[in-house]
């Protein structure tokens, strides 16, 4: 069995990460625009500087000449984080001023007073570079004018900008964590408190759950609890009066029992004991079919399988040996007991005994109310749907009782015999799981009598 999963981690799991995740592309994206912004603003110092530098490029007597005091080229070279180069070329001429050891960019694809930047190496070292080309108007030459520094205060920089961005990004995902962490827990909480609720109560508490201060989202399922403790404290009820009609039932021959037996131990001849013994007799025997009815009600509600567990049966063929059971029975009532089938098998999905017990208490009430000397037909038929049916020719069962008579220990009052009223109640139930309706009408050959069909649903697969 697979490990419950835990509903506080999946919803942790679905909110953080995708808070997570956007928190990093959030700081990586604020990250790569404050470094883009930065590098600008440097870049645009580097080239103020080397437009500076370019303006002291001067032209005398048609020759350029670059003059720059030495106290300026120390200020120019002043800073304590980075080291800075420049250095000023004729595209004629050559070097004129500066550090030769910074490389100079292709002339030929630079274009005039457009700054182009550059990484290059100086000594084994990365800097940033910036050529302007320049001419002065008075000259036919152009002047290369280039500036670079070290990479220092940029990189201190990227640090700086990296620690401001993470900073309160992660002190966010925090507090997120932390606010989500809370909420879930106290969103859960009125599950929690369901789940304690339902486990203090006995097994006999089955009262509704309050449902006040439930959330709408867990109403459902405290809805669905309440309507589950609704069909089972009918069920236990319907239990409880089950077992108090059976007792009752148990009482009233056990009772007659005592008194016969009684009064047959007093008696002195043979003659004066058989009045008592033949009235043990059918208390004894009203006894035992009162507790062979339990327990076939028992046995068919503990079945938990449905029609499609059932194996495929030939109804006609347990109608037909069901019938030859109890012919003796109806002979003794000088009944008829015809049965008619088609020559075909009728398929239904069943439980062979279950369906035999069923047939059984038909025709055991059909011999029992039916006329005496009258006609009872069993039919077996296929068509639209595999139906059975048991016919008398007896008083009948009127349409107000025709609903009652299915309800346990219930009996038409003036009905003769000492039935317990539980025969078509286990007909009922087996007939249930067995996914059949039991319809009682009047019989229509012979008239008046009773008629009680059980109609089965369609068979899924063929035999
Ligand atoms: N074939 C029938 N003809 C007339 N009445 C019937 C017939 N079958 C059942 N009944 C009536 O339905 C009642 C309930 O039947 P059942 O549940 O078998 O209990 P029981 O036979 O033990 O009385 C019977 O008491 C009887 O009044
Ligand atoms: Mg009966």
């Amino acid at each position: 069995m697979s490990r419950p999963q835990s509903l506080r981690y999946q919803l942790l799991l679905r909110l953080a990460l995708p808070l997570a995740l956007i928190v990093c592309l959030d700081a990586a994206l604020s990250y790569f625009v404050a470094l883009h912004y930065a590098d600008q603003a440097y870049d645009r110092w580097l080239l103020d500087s080397a437009r500076s530098l370019a303006q002291q490029v001067k032209t005398k007597k048609d020759k350029v000449t670059f003059d720059l005091p030495p106290i300026a080229v120390e200020v120019f070279r002043w800073d304590d984080v980075d080291k800075t180069f420049f250095k000023v070329e004729s595209t004629t001429s050559g070097f004129m001023a500066g550090d030769k050891a910074l490389p100079s960019p292709d002339i030929a694809a630079l274009e005039k007073e457009r700054p182009y930047f550059s990484d290059v190496q100086i000594q084994g070292k990365p800097v940033r570079a910036v050529s302007v080309l320049t001419a002065p108007t008075t000259s036919a030459e152009d002047v290369l004018v280039s500036v670079a520094e070290t990479l220092n205060k940029r990189r201190g920089m990227m640090g700086e900008i990296l620690l401001a961005v993470l900073l309160p990004q992660v002190l966010l995902l925090l507090i997120s964590g932390l606010h989500i962490w809370t909420g879930i827990n106290r969103g859960l909480r009125p599950l929690r408190d369901l789940a304690r609720a339902i486990a203090r109560r006995s097994g006999r508490q089955l009262e509704p759950i309050a449902d006040s201060g439930v959330p709408l989202e867990v109403r459902a399922l405290t809805d669905t609890i309440n309507a589950l403790l609704q069909k089972l404290a009918g069920a236990m009820a319907a239990q409880q009066r089950f077992v108090e009609n059976a007792a009752h039932q148990l009482r009233t021959p056990l009772a007659g029992l005592k008194i016969q037996a009684e009064r047959a131990l007093r008696a002195n001849d043979r003659e004066s004991l058989q009045p008592a013994l033949t009235y043990i007799k059918s208390s004894a025997d009203q006894v035992s079919h009162l507790s062979t009815q339990l327990l076939v009600l028992a046995r068919s509600e503990s079945v938990q399988q449905g029609p499609r567990h059932f194996k495929a049966l030939d109804l006609t063929r347990i109608a037909r040996d069901c019938c030859m059971e109890w012919v003796p029975k109806a002979l003794e009532r000088d009944m008829d007991l015809a049965f008619e089938a088609p020559e075909v098998a009728v398929s239904v999905a069943g439980n062979t005994t279950l369906l035999r017990e069923l047939l059984g208490n038909l025709l055991d009430n059909a011999i029992r109310y039916g006329k005496l000397g009258g006609h009872i037909v069993v039919s077996v038929n296929s068509e639209p749907a595999a139906c059975l049916k048991v016919e008398d020719d007896g008083p009948g069962i009127s349409e107000q009782e025709s609903s009652r008579v299915f309800e346990r220990f219930y009996r038409i009052p003036g009905t003769p015999g000492k039935g317990c009223g539980l025969g078509l109640a286990i007909v009922h139930e087996i007939a249930d799981l067995h996914g059949a309706d039991v319809r009682i009408s009047a019989a229509e050959r012979p008239p008046g009598g009773t008629c009680v069909q059980v109609f089965f649903p369609e068979l899924l697969a063929p035999l």
